[in-house]
């Protein structure tokens, strides 16, 4: 299958109380593992990379990468950029086949920062791609980004509506209580906050920070209105555990072996993740 548009996904999700699970990839295993584990539970899926794993792995092979697999596995697979900066990185994304983007303005004041998402929006919808958009500020660690408990803000939202309103954005990454990277101790999300924003907006919400966050209060939070569920460092650390474990034995080289058992891992919790979210055999409806 080609792939597909992340919004058509997230948004039958969402009529269902469902979530797409989005999980961020960082080389060809980490890709195999979310497609396989995808596949074998026909899901759709959606699978996303920061700015760093651009630089890392460079746009034109992921993206060759993901159409490649998208094409030998006849599931709903949306390719997503996440928290991108960049306007002209976005572009190449898009150019490179993206199903939708992430356009994140954190830094700049309201009005820069609707400025920058409103020209996104008015690109990427210009060739059919979606936007996402984020209020409010996820603490928390993801690439060079690094937002501590001071900076980090819960979205508020009166200010959620006017920012939708604004930009014209098709989905909304709300900050509620999670934040990127692991906790120390159990999250406390504002489920109230999810409600109040999600009755007032009338596009579907995004989950950023899923990783270490109780299952419970997953579900709590797709029942309602969280349509996108962000997965990141809960597939980092077991790839370097296992890692480090097949390399405990000195002799041991072959990166088939231990690469083959990251992807084991990996592809474990993103089955464990996909169901979570509630979209075994929901590829059947696209
Ligand atoms: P985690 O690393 O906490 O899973 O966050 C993922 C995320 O929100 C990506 O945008």
């Amino acid at each position: 299958m080609a792939l597909v548009s992340s919004l058509e996904l997230i948004n039958k999700a969402r009529e269902q109380k469902k979530a797409i699970a989005a999980f961020n990839i960082h080389n060809l295993e980490t890709i195999q593992a979310v497609v396989e584990g995808a596949y074998e539970l026909n899901s759709p899926v959606i699978i996303q990379t920061t700015p760093g794993t651009l630089k890392h792995a460079g746009i034109e092979s992921v993206a060759a990468i993901v159409k490649a697999l998208a094409g030998m596995y006849d599931i709903p697979i949306a390719l997503h950029m996440d928290h991108c900066p960049s306007f002209d990185t976005i572009v190449r994304c898009i150019k490179n086949g993206y199903t939708s983007v992430m356009i994140d303005g954190a830094v700049l004041d309201y009005d820069e920062n609707v400025k920058l998402v409103k020209s996104v929006v008015k690109m990427a919808h210009a060739v059919g791609v979606q936007v996402e958009g984020e209020i409010g500020r996820i603490g928390g660690v993801e690439d060079d980004m690094f937002v501590n408990d001071t900076d980090a803000a819960f979205t508020v939202p009166a200010e959620a509506k006017k920012f939708v309103d604004d930009t014209g954005i098709d989905t909304l990454a709300v900050a509620i209580g999670t934040a990127h990277g692991m906790y120390k101790g159990e999250p406390k999300l504002d489920f109230d906050r999810i409600k109040e924003i999600d009755s007032l907006i009338n596009i579907p919400l995004v989950l950023h920070g899923a990783s270490g966050v109780p299952d419970e209060s997953v579900r709590k939070s797709i029942a309602l209105g969280m349509a996108k569920v962000n997965i990141a460092t809960e597939l980092k650390n077991p790839m370097a555990v296992v890692i480090r474990e097949v390399l405990s034995n000195p002799d041991e080289n072959d990166p088939r072996n231990y690469m083959g058992a990251a992807k084991k891992a990996v592809k474990e919790v993103v089955m464990n993740k996909i169901r979570l979210c509630g979209t075994v055999d929901f590829a059947d409806e696209f």
